[in-house]
């Protein structure tokens, strides 16, 4: 125990400044031993009661303790701010920036030498990874795990997949809202994140493909015990890397964001993940780019998960999981470290796939290009995004009349109204939902179908707007557009009536509109006023980059790894 880490700048000091940072921790019951020059491991927790989806953390950091100590280090768990993706106003994207800032400072002003993150919904995978970056020690993830499937009347549902189905089916009088209300329970019926390829997983399953976690981290159930077990391996791992000195840079890289933009496709994740990548490579200097996402466009769909398919996360998990993906990707696959110390080819040894309906081969996918499609064009200079393989192949090439919502608050109060002049043909806009507009970018993009349509049987339209959309959902659905309305963005301009083509074959999102007739309407067109102007929601509104940059703050991107050295005391 002769190297000197980190941590012996707080602990291995026989000064007054040692005496105190060692006296305190020894409150609880920490023999010397612990301070004897061991890897001190950080347990960075998000565990909360308001975070269901993080729920089953507490007993996940007892494994990795476990883990710790059976490899001769000393573990220490802390919390940072969770966020609930459900249960957070106005949207959980305000404050990923938040939790990172948290993390970051955390683990850098404590005398830890490696940290294990412990998330799971949403936004806490991107937030912690952001923080832990920008202070760059030896770094590993340990995900909730989904919930089990889902259950109702005897067959499976989905988390957020099948709560927007069955909620247009009450609209549409096809369910009653008794039964509506009865399957709550049976949706949400064990700890665990979405069990649905939605953000959560899609995170989780893009951090195992950049090999930031053990492999079959994503898929396995939160409740499964092999979960636990994974907990404590991890534990065991990160002190190993804190002797080889590998660091969360040695494993985050252009090549490993690239494999996650190839995983992402071929899982059929959400679009979530291109605006957290997007923010992660910012942190680790890397300069990905929304082009870069492109990447996807040519692999196939091997996932067969809501919302892109029909299975969920169990199914995906007992069908072999990640492993079984990287192997059918093998041949695409940048060669990239991993958490292992090895490449990522690794994690795909000895990986079979068990059911190939859930995890299909390359020569028999779901769908045969699954990747995100970016857009461009006058109503989206800098950008805008799509998931053709959850949207409605007819509509990817689609020319027509828009009609536009001010706000959230003029399409709850009028989307359903009877006389809304819309058809099935009818392009819905939305605006005022981007990160500085809403603020935090919610996830409102797939906005419902307007009531009359509904009754008519119509389930999809193109919709537009600078929101984001949950990763359960589906439809034809633009999304991400930048810059936003609030920002000075075309999309502020679009009124109803004008033609709006969108061409996903070329990349193309365009209003049919001159020049001359926009820079008319700019010069009359101001900014609403922020409803935010104190607190975090000010900086946020005041430095937030638009989504094509990650819609991190601005004066977060890029990390700190100087030492600390000033004492409090
Ligand atoms: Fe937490 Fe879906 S709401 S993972």
């Amino acid at each position: 125990m002769t190297k000197k880490r980190r941590s012996q700048a707080w602990y291995g000091k026989s000064d007054r400044d040692g005496f105190i940072h060692r006296s305190w921790m020894k409150n609880q019951g920490f023999p010397d031993h612990a301070f004897d020059g061991r890897p001190i491991i950080g347990i960075c927790n998000t565990w909360s009661e308001l975070t269901p989806c993080n729920s089953g953390l507490r007993e996940l950091a007892e494994g990795v303790k476990r883990g710790v100590w059976e490899a001769g280090g000393f573990p220490v768990e802390f919390p940072v701010m969770s966020l609930g993706e459900t249960q957070m106003k106005p949207t959980a994207m305000l404050f990923r920036n938040l939790l990172a800032m948290d993390v970051e400072e955390s683990i850098r002003a404590y005398g830890i030498d490696g940290v294990v993150l412990l998330g799971g919904c949403d936004k806490t995978t991107p937030g912690q990874l952001m923080g832990a970056a920008s202070v760059d020690l030896p770094t590993i993830v340990v995900s909730s795990g989904p919930m089990l499937n889902g259950k109702f009347k005897g067959k499976d549902i989905g988390s957020g997949t099948d709560v927007w189905k069955f909620s247009e089916a009450v609209r549409a009088g096809e369910m009653t809202l008794k039964d509506f209300m009865n399957a709550e329970a049976g949706m949400s019926r064990s700890k665990g994140v979405c069990m649905t390829m939605g953000t959560a997983s899609t995170m989780a399953s893009v951090v195992e493909a950049m090999g930031m976690s053990l492999p079959t981290n994503a898929a396995l159930p939160a409740v499964d015990a092999r979960r636990m077990a994974l907990a404590h391996l991890t534990g065991k791992r990160i002190v190993e890397m804190v002797e080889e000195d590998l660091k969360l840079s040695d494993v985050i890289n252009r090549a490993s964001l690239e494999n996650a933009i190839l995983a992402n496709a071929a899982v059929g994740g959400s679009t979530n993940a291109v605006v957290h990548l997007l923010a992660v490579a910012g942190r680790v200097g890397i300069d990905l780019t929304l082009e870069d996402f492109e990447l996807g466009s040519e692999i196939p769909l091997l996932v067969n998960c809501m919302p892109s398919g029909k299975y969920l996360m169990e199914d995906f998990c007992y069908a072999g999981g990640m492993p079984v993906v990287l192997s059918e990707l093998k041949d695409k696959l940048r060669p990239a470290n991993t958490v292992m110390g090895g490449d990522i080819s690794a994690y795909a040894e000895g990986a079979e796939c068990y059911n190939t309906n859930v995890i299909r081969a390359m020569d028999n996918p779901l769908k045969p290009a699954a990747g995100l499609r970016v857009l461009k064009g006058n109503l989206a200079p800098n950008g805008a995004i799509i998931k053709p393989s959850a949207a409605t192949d007819a509509l990817l090439e689609h020319e027509a009349e828009a009609y536009v919502f001010e706000s959230i608050e003029d399409m709850k109060a009028n989307i359903d109204r009877d006389d809304l002049p819309v058809t099935p043909d009818t392009i819905l806009v939305l605006k005022g939902c981007g990160p500085k507009g809403y603020p935090g970018m919610p996830e409102v993009g797939n906005m419902p179908i307007p009531a009359k349509l509904v009754k008519e049987g119509v389930r999809d339209m193109v919709r537009i707007s600078d929101a984001r959309m949950s990763g359960t959902a589906f439809g034809t659905v633009v999304l991400h557009v930048s810059p936003e309305a609030n920002a000075g963005g075309n999309l502020a301009l679009v009124a109803t009536g004008d033609r709006i083509r969108l061409s996903v074959k070329e990349g193309a999102l365009d209003v049919l509109v001159s020049d001359a007739v926009l820079a008319e309407r700019r010069a009359n067109w101001t900014a609403d006023a922020p409803h935010y102007t104190r607190g975090y929601a000010k900086l946020y509104i005041d430095t937030v980059m638009q989504a094509d940059k990650g819609a991190d703050l601005d004066f977060l991107v890029g990390k700190d790894t100087r030492p600390v050295t000033r004492e409090s005391h």
